[in-house]
């Protein structure tokens, strides 16, 4: 099969690599994909620039989102399974080899069954982005009528956080750059301010209410924490998932114990199989019913796996950065 791997971290150019590697065979639990969509999301760029998963094998093959359809299964795994459409979550996570190929085997409940009428395109789209999402607005109990911050509502994870919110009846404003705003609105925050305008703080306190925030979804945690601090609702909550360039930053403690506020670390490879089904339950019936707009910001074919890994990785890519595995 076609394939794409790295045997050693490093920039793009140097380390991925396009060929012919083996098919692989689902084991027991497990059912193989051919592959349609294989997602580049910022977590394998890091992972291929550090080269971190290299402990533990001689390649890997990245990616931990995308779609297909299940061409085989194995001991244990329904063979009704068999040419049902799906979607990847956690492919190359814990294992080597994740969905840049034209096979992908996981463990049976890591392919997770497409509602019909969503595409496989948006199917590849939904993983960490709309998980992360759904998790991180879960921080703060339940949403309706509460105030909620997107910070970096244009983002892969924010943008499904705007929706996510709005539709469960959040008053939602955003952050973005200048240029992004006018579509984070369209998607459904009520408004969206650049983050880097003078005034922010003002802004943001004039569209958030009196109370500030309840719920702040936060894609740059060290480069906001001193704002957020000063916006949030007593007993407000920030929920992070992104860090940015300085992984310890100073913490205002005075005023985050003022406001007996809370502030969520989300780490979606840490939670439980339990809980991650819930949200793909969740996702499925969002993304069944048509609720969620995905933007796809580029598609490319194996060919040009590495200009697609640059463009994340310099966050050229508004929206999901999908290689077209199939031919
Ligand atoms: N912990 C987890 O489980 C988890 C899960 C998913 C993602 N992540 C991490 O979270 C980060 C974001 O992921 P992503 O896929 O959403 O990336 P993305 O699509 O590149 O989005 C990041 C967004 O951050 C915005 N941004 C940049 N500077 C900002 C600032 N000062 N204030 C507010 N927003 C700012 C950018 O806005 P503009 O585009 O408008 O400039 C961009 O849209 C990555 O580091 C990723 O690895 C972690």
């Amino acid at each position: 099969m076609r394939a794409v791997w790295y045997e050693c971290g490093g920039v793009a150019q140097d380390v991925l690599q396009l060929g012919e590697a083996d098919v692989p065979e689902p084991g027991e639990g497990e059912v193989r994909v051919k592959v349609a969509y294989s997602a580049v999301n910022p977590f394998d760029v890091k992972k291929r620039v550090n080269g971190r998963d290299l402990a533990h094998c001689k390649r890997v093959i990245p990616h931990v989102d995308g779609s297909g359809e299940i061409d085989k299964v194995g001991a244990g795994v329904e063979k009704q399974r068999i040419g049902e459409r799906v979607w990847l979550f956690g492919a190359q996570f814990g294992q080597p080899h994740g969905s840049c190929a034209e096979y992908c085997v996981v463990p049976s409940w890591k392919a997770v069954a497409l509602p019909d009428g969503v595409a496989l395109e948006h199917g590849a789209c939904l993983g960490i982005p709309v998980v992360t999402a759904l998790e991180s607005l879960s921080a703060a109990g339940p949403l309706e009528g509460k105030s909620v911050l997107v910070a970096g509502g244009a983002g892969r994870v924010g943008a499904y956080a705007v929706q996510i919110a709005r539709l469960h009846g959040a008053r939602v404003i955003a952050t973005a750059s200048k240029s992004k705003c006018a579509d984070v609105e369209q998607l459904g925050a009520e408004a969206c301010i650049d983050y880097k305008a003078s005034h922010l703080e003002s802004r943001l306190r004039e569209s958030g209410g009196k109370r500030g925030y309840d719920l702040v979804v936060e894609s740059r945690f060290a480069s906001n924490i001193a704002l957020n601090a000063r916006i949030l609702a007593c007993k407000g909550v920030i929920a992070t998932y992104g860090v940015d360039d300085d992984p310890a930053p100073a913490i205002p403690v005075v005023q985050l114990v003022m406001m007996n506020a809370s502030c969520r670390f989300v780490g979606i490879f840490g939670l439980s199989r339990k809980n991650l089904q819930s949200h793909f339950e969740r996702i499925n019936q969002l993304a069944g019913d048509g609720k969620l707009q995905h933007r796809v910001g580029l598609e490319a074919p194996l060919a040009e796996i590495v200009k697609a890994h640059q463009e994340v990785q310099e966050g050229k890519v508004a929206g999901a950065a999908l290689i077209k595995v199939a031919q």
